[in-house]
């Protein structure tokens, strides 16, 4: 098409209308609107990433099955804090069938997307120890996230893993934790867009460090089972991803069905609490909690205060997709090739 390459000054004149200063500094909501412009002015479609969904469709398991929840009633209840049971069950089956790890139903607790765990889970990691005030980022990762801390007033610093990969990391680590405020870390793997999986040697040196240091660990699953160089889809069966949760028990595993069951529009993620974080103590944690346990401190506090829960039809979705995804009925990797392919593209 004649128009393309598109013109550096329609884009200049567009971006100022939409307020866009830098490229690099814009949100990715103000990166849609721009591609979103520029697709109509030229009638051509682009290859889009920028929301990290390529369009693949939902299963008809959690659409039916949020309907027949709609159906019996339960819009007009408030769901539970700590989420409906089926869901807990099913999380908690999840991690054991496809991470070979143990997490009790207790510390499974559905949210409003991953965004949302992570911001809750910053609200108390963050304030469990006065001395220990600021978030390391080992990127790349979700911008999001930095903004969550900028909004809720925190520090964090970040570094990227590219150039620290395997033994070099602990050097790396160290030289933060050496000076004592570093409260959490927080990581994807595989990673969006670079597509780096950490492997076991370097989630063990993080697993191991955040013993030493006493570090809460929030591994974020955005992309679960997307590194196709194996097939992480058969339930109870290895291979198995690498997780920090093999080498510490201060970690917190942040879940989302917005990538890995094509599930963003009905903003529904959860957390996995560690069983030993989920029952531990942190005295500071008063200073802000009405209880100062991390489980209860983010249920009765953080998610209350904030969302009072997570909307009960989508957590019937969830819970049917998983069950399905549990019992090997529904083969959830077969459909994410889809993200392999527009990587490479
Ligand atoms: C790495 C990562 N983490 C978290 C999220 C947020 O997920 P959710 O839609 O479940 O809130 C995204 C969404 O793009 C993401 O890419």
């Amino acid at each position: 098409m004649d128009s393309l390459p598109i013109n550096q000054e329609v884009v200049l004149q567009v971006r100022e209308e939409l307020g866009i200063k830098t490229l690099a500094q814009a949100s990715i909501r103000q990166i849609v609107q721009l591609a979103d412009r520029l697709q109509k002015m030229y009638q051509v479609d682009f290859i889009r990433t920028e929301m990290g969904v390529p369009g693949l469709a939902a299963p008809q398991i959690g659409t039916d099955a949020e309907i027949t929840a709609l159906r019996s009633g339960v819009a007009s209840v408030y769901p539970p804090i700590q989420g409906i049971e089926p869901l807990k069950q099913e999380l908690s089956r999840f991690a054991r069938l496809f991470l070979d790890i143990d997490v009790a139903p207790t510390g499974c607790i559905p949210t409003v997307g991953a965004m949302q765990s992570s911001m809750l889970v910053f609200l108390v990691a963050n304030r469990r120890d006065k001395n220990k005030d600021t978030t390391l980022f080992i990127d790349p990762g979700f911008p999001v996230q930095k903004r969550q801390l900028g909004v809720l007033g925190m520090k964090y610093e970040s570094f990227d893993i590219y150039d620290y990969r395997g033994d070099k990391l602990r050097a790396k680590l160290e030289s933060y934790l050496e000076k004592g405020h570093i409260s959490t870390f927080l990581y994807s793997t595989p990673n969006n867009p670079a597509w780096i999986s950490f492997t076991e040697k370097e989630l063990s040196i993080i697993g191991e460090l955040a013993n030493k240091y006493d570090v809460v660990v929030l591994e974020d699953l955005a992309y679960f089972g997307m590194d196709f160089r194996q097939d992480y889809g058969q339930p109870g069966r290895a291979p198995y991803p690498a997780t920090v949760a093999r080498y510490t028990d201060n970690y917190v595993l942040l879940f989302s069905s917005s990538k890995v069951f094509s599930y963003a529009g009905q903003r529904i993620g959860a957390m996995l609490i560690s069983d030993g974080l989920y029952n531990r103590q942190f005295a500071d944690l008063n200073r802000n909690f009405s209880i100062d346990k991390f489980g209860p401190a983010i249920l009765q506090d953080a998610i209350y205060t904030s969302s009072a829960g997570t909307a009960h039809s989508s957590q019937a979705a969830l819970a049917a997709i998983l069950k399905a995804v549990n019992e090997g009925a529904y083969d959830f990797v077969a459909p994410l090739k889809e993200y392999g392919q527009r990587a490479a593209s």
